[in-house]
């Protein structure tokens, strides 16, 4: 007993789980992995069928996405993850396309049914409150419409402060088990990303209000913040990259109009470093989904400034970020929500970043996007796109003045391919396009 809370064991707590029911796991660092493996066993003990399980990306094993679980278990992800890549290629498991902003109105709506949450919360406070931690995203949303919520109380979760604090009345079963959270990996940035991390933070004015994607540019950019004033974070994610920044005062929401000091994020993926420091950290705000990645929110900020990735960008600037060709890499995730919040903020800019080259040297600006990769970012969405070459705004330019600024920051190696596809394909006055 903890503050009248009866703890029971995760095999007690999963026995909730029916056949064809759907449950939600809590993201990134916080899948509640005691609570995943005694659903296995549960699943190995032949005890249940066509259970479909969802979530964001999660660290750490998707066993459910093991071939042995065909008709037992169903992954049906809201974003491609690393641990689930495989899986989904191989069908199966699944991804459902989602902006990430859309990923709580689909249990809110009822679109789709959440009868179990599972979630991974801190210690109870005295005031029989706690903590989602790195988790608040779509998680809020799955436990105030699930039958029944399960969660882990962690030692190790965050006490997060925002909508990430709930009280103990919103959760039906505990189950207590003090696991380290998953640290993400990072690798320091290379030669090429610290060259697109300097031309991203050339547009970055002083009291711009940052949303970095996922990927590895984020961590890039950063590190070339260091000479800059009055940064905010208003994000969907942060990691270890912000953390420099915050204690030189450099990050310091000081320019944010809602929010003003604070900094705002709805899940966090990083070392353990980056959770100790959301830990009872009142400037910073976990909070809903629906609120960080609301694109008409996100533009109350001035100065928006979003920097997300991508696998492939066509010469008409059609930004593919969830796949190659065919084959689900990730998601849409928050990527259109932040590029649209942005463009509509006073100031704002938005930004795709790439590497000219994948690390086989192909050209991941292609005269046409390969055959089944899909838009995330439109034509009409993209305004700044940024290489290891240099920076070009796209926004208010025509098909043949876009191919042009584009292959211009192109790898040197297929600028006259391009340049060759670009003619074919627009006809002679491409040649004279300034
Ligand atoms: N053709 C063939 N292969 C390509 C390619 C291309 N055009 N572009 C990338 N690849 C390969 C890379 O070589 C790499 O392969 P490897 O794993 O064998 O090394 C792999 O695809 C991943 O590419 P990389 O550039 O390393 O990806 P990343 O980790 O930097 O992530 C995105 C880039 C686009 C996948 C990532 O930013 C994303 O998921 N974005 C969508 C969601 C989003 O933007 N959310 C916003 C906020 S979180």
């Amino acid at each position: 007993m903890l503050n009248n809370i009866k703890f029971i064991s995760a095999d007690e707590a999963v026995k909730v789980v029916k056949s064809g029911d759907h449950i939600h796991l809590s993201s990134v660092a916080s899948a509640p992995k005691v609570l995943i493996d005694a659903l296995m066993r549960r699943g190995d003990a032949g005890e249940l069928k066509d259970v479909r399980i969802h979530h964001l990306h999660t660290e750490g094993g998707a066993p459910y996405t093991d071939a042995k679980y065909e008709g037992i278990f169903f992954h049906q992800a809201f974003f491609v993850g690393g641990n689930v890549r495989k899986s989904v290629q191989a069908g199966y498991a699944d991804y459902i396309p989602i902006f990430l902003s859309e990923t709580q109105k689909l249990y809110r709506s009822g679109v789709l049914p959440c009868n179990v949450a599972m979630i991974q919360v801190s210690p109870p406070d005295k005031h029989g409150f706690v903590s989602l931690g790195t988790s608040v995203d779509a998680t809020l949303a799955a436990i105030e419409c699930a039958e029944h919520v399960i969660a882990v109380v962690n030692k190790n979760v965050p006490r997060a402060w925002g909508d990430a604090m709930i009280p103990t009345s919103m959760i039906d079963y505990f189950v207590e088990c003090d696991g380290l959270l998953e640290p993400a990996h990072f690798t320091a940035p290379d030669e090429i990303e610290s060259a697109i991390g300097k031309n991203c933070a050339e547009l970055i004015e002083d009291g711009a209000c940052l949303q970095m994607g996922i990927g590895a540019i984020p961590n890039a950019v950063l590190a070339q913040l260091g000479n800059h004033k009055n940064l905010g974070i208003h994000t969907e994610m942060f990691a270890d990259g912000v953390l420099p920044l915050v204690e030189k005062g450099i990050i310091n929401g000081a320019n944010k109009v809602i929010d003003k000091g604070k900094m705002v994020s709805t899940f966090l993926m990083g070392s353990q470093t980056c959770y100790d420091f959301i830990d009872d950290n009142p400037m910073v705000r976990m909070m809903d989904v629906a609120y960080t990645n609301d694109p008409f929110i996100i533009a109350k900020n001035p100065r928006v400034t979003a920097i997300n990735s991508a696998l492939q960008v066509d010469i008409t600037g059609q930004v593919c970020a969830d796949s190659l060709g065919t084959k689900f890499f990730s998601g849409v995730g928050g990527q259109v929500d932040f590029i649209y919040g942005a463009s509509l903020s006073e100031r704002g800019k938005a930004i795709i970043a790439m590497p000219s080259v994948t690390n086989k040297g192909i050209s991941k600006i292609a005269p046409v996007l390969t055959s089944g990769a899909g838009v995330v970012t439109t034509r009409n969405h993209i305004h700044w796109f940024v290489t290891e070459y240099g920076a070009v705004n796209l926004y208010g330019k025509s098909l043949q003045e876009r191919a042009k600024l584009i292959i211009s920051i192109a790898h040197p190696e297929h600028r006259e391919e391009l340049d060759k596809a670009a003619f074919e394909r627009f006809g002679p006055h491409y040649h004279f396009v300034g």
